[in-house]
């Protein structure tokens, strides 16, 4: 049986739809397919569950040797698991091709063999035990396997050895870091500095990006990693934050000093309070100023407040900004919802303008939203690039279905949409249409503060647990006061021990 394998990682030069058909157009039975590259490690289970099923007289076809392992040692290690097991190995790339032991070694194809004859028969002549290989000689085979100038069955036959000896000839020759890189694919290779989590290039962060996944899946915070890019090139950035999350934007992280000046206007980590009445003055001060903020409208109560601020805001921001600025709405749903109110038709209008012909003067929007099937469909459809964290709804994951056409085949497609609830939090799928990029990455840690932690009982020490004893006197005593001026200090003495 031959059997495709493949590690579908974050950052592979050859997508999985092509690595796929590669494996399949050269005859395998079967295509297994590793997830890697992931902060999980790199355990490979798929090809341990295969080493565990496959049978001597198997074969295992991969696209590249490295897709057996990312690091030499785990290559070294996967090739003599094979070999000892008696399950042959080819890679498409190097042209290698260890036979397994149960075949016969004359029936191998040959490719690009390009020994001569004159070099077989003199081992051949000698009978019995076959001379060993000379320094000249292994190198001989390396470079010419690794190389893909020959394969290892060619090689065999021209040294007259097994094709175990080459495997193992080859595999600690890999193992071996002194030796000098051969020259081969980078398949594999692909997770570059000069690349956005691996797979976007720098050129992606000017694109008009749309983020979804359900709540605590990571997107706020992956948003903030990619701002954090932003704003380390120099970009202009505001924040518009509905939530109160935003504001450790403005801070290091673990008490470290704030890596970029970040003002923060309105909620309670206010450097500038906000009232709802001043949307138009700041759009018009966001819209002239080189700076970065987060303008935090969380504590503004009523959606209808909250409308008229965005109205208002957006407005003036439209009319008065000319330079590049990255405008980032959180919860865009908000502001762009499919099924608009009467008095929300302004605010849609507004954000379907920086949306669609906000280029010209220097919007960049990125639209984050828990539920991509609320968001307004002519925004939605706007994004050039998506990113889709954990999506469990159907109705969600059907309005971002489009977004796979054309980036991979339909079967795929489904796969992927399929298997989004599954997706861990900080993981996700980018969609880069105009990059040729469909990838899965996980978002790496940002270096400002992480303000939109779920909260955690034992990650508040010192917090007020439970009251001990239920007061109902003292409770009906706090909810009247509370009910008479809104004051807080009624409620204090609940949690006094009782007497
Ligand atoms: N890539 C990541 N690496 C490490 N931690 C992460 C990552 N992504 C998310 N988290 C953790 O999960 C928390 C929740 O993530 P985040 O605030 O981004 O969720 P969200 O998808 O925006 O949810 P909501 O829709 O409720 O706003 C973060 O504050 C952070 O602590
Ligand atoms: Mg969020």
């Amino acid at each position: 049986m031959l059997i495709g394998y493949f590690r579908n990682c974050p950052g592979c030069e050859v997508p999985a739809a092509a690595q796929r058909r590669a494996l399949a157009e050269a005859g395998c039975d079967q295509v297994v397919e590793e997830w890697s590259g992931l902060e999980h490690g790199d355990e490979q289970p798929e090809l341990h569950g295969l080493l565990a099923r496959l049978l001597p007289g198997d074969v295992v076809m991969v696209p590249h040797l490295d897709s057996l392992g990312r690091s030499l040692p785990k290559l070294v290690q996967y090739v003599q698991r094979l070999t000892e097991a008696g399950i042959g190995l080819r890679s498409l790339a190097e042209a290698f091709d260890a036979p397994a032991r149960l075949r016969a070694v004359e029936t191998v194809a040959v490719a690009g063999q390009g020994g001569s004859q004159g070099a077989d028969s003199h081992r051949r002549g000698a009978g019995g035990r076959p001379p060993k290989l000379s320094p000249d000689e292994q190198s001989d085979i390396v470079e010419s396997v690794l190389s893909g100038r020959h394969t290892a069955a060619a090689m065999a036959k021209h040294y007259q050895v097994s094709p175990a000896t080459i495997s193992r000839l080859l595999a600690a020759q890999l193992a071996d870091p002194a030796a000098p890189a051969p020259s081969r694919p980078a398949i594999g290779d692909g997770v570059a500095a000069d690349r956005i989590v691996g797979v976007l290039p720098l050129s992606a962060l000017e694109e008009r990006l749309a983020i979804v996944g359900t709540s605590g899946s990571g997107k706020t915070y992956a948003a903030k990693g990619l701002i954090e890019r932003v704003m380390a090139g120099g970009g202009r950035v505001c924040v518009v934050d509905p939530l109160g999350v935003w504001w450790g934007l403005a801070r290091g992280a673990d008490g470290a000093p704030p890596p970029f000046p970040v003002a923060v206007f309105g909620g309670t980590h206010a450097d500038v309070l906000l009232s709802p009445g001043m949307g138009a003055a700041l759009g018009r001060l966001v819209g002239t100023q080189p700076m970065a903020c987060v303008v935090d409208v969380s504590g503004f109560g009523s959606a209808a407040a909250l409308r008229g601020f965005m109205t208002a805001f957006t407005e003036a921001l439209y009319a008065v900004n000319t330079e590049p600025l990255h405008l980032v709405l959180d919860e865009a749903d908000l502001w762009a919802p499919q099924r608009t109110q009467p008095d929300g038709l302004d605010l849609l209008g507004r954000v379907e303008e920086i949306v669609r012909r906000g280029r010209v003067r220097g919007f960049v929007p990125w639209l984050i939203t828990q539920r991509p099937a609320v968001l307004h469909k002519d925004v939605l459809s706007q994004a050039d690039i998506l990113v889709s964290m954990k999506l469990t709804s159907s109705q969600d994951r059907a309005a971002i279905g489009r977004w796979i056409e054309g980036q991979a085949d339909r079967t795929e497609g489904r796969r992927i949409l399929a298997a989004l609830p599954q997706l861990r939090r900080g993981e996700g799928w980018v969609w880069a249409p105009g990059d040729g990029v469909l990838a899965r990455v996980a978002f790496p840690r940002i270096l400002t503060l992480d303000s939109s932690q779920t909260p955690r009982r034992e990650a508040r020490p010192g917090a007020a647990g439970l009251l001990a004893t239920v007061d109902a006197p003292a409770l009906g005593r706090a909810l009247a006061g509370l009910a008479a001026d809104g004051s807080e200090e009624q409620t204090e003495g609940l949690n006094d021990p009782p007497v």
